[in-house]
């Protein structure tokens, strides 16, 4: 009996995480799909495309890589430019989005 609500309070609360990160997900894929995909592309760039590859890749790097752009600590011209439109939340939807990607 114990057990079963033990269990039950785990599943409800894996379910509400699941939900916000369900929602981070779906602003940050919305994101990657508005914005960055027009250079790093969604899944697979193509073999000779300047852009590296963000699929898979680990998220604090890719959260590191974004706020080190939007401050210009990290330089290009272009991620510069990008990455200082992004809030905070920008930045963890999206590097949770293409971590999360298969490469
Ligand atoms: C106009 C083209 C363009 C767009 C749009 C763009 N990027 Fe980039 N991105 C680049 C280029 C070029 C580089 C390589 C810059 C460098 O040499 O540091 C890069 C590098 C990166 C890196 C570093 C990758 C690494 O291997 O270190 C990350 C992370 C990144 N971009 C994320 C994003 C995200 C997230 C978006 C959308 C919000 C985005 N980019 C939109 C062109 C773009």
């Amino acid at each position: 009996m114990r057990l079963v609500a033990l269990t039950g309070s785990l599943i409800l609360g894996l379910l509400s995480a699941q939900s916000v990160n369900a929602a981070s997900l779906y602003a940050g894929e919305a994101k990657a799909a508005a914005v960055c995909s027009q250079c790093h592309g969604i899944r697979m760039p193509s073999a000779d495309a300047p852009f590296p590859p963000l699929a898979g890749r680990d998220l604090d790097y890719l959260k590191t890589a974004l706020k080190q752009y939007r401050d210009k600590t990290r330089k290009s011209d272009i991620m510069n430019a990008i990455a200082g439109s992004l809030s905070d939340d920008d930045i963890n939807n999206v590097a949770m989005y293409y971590a999360k990607l298969k490469p």
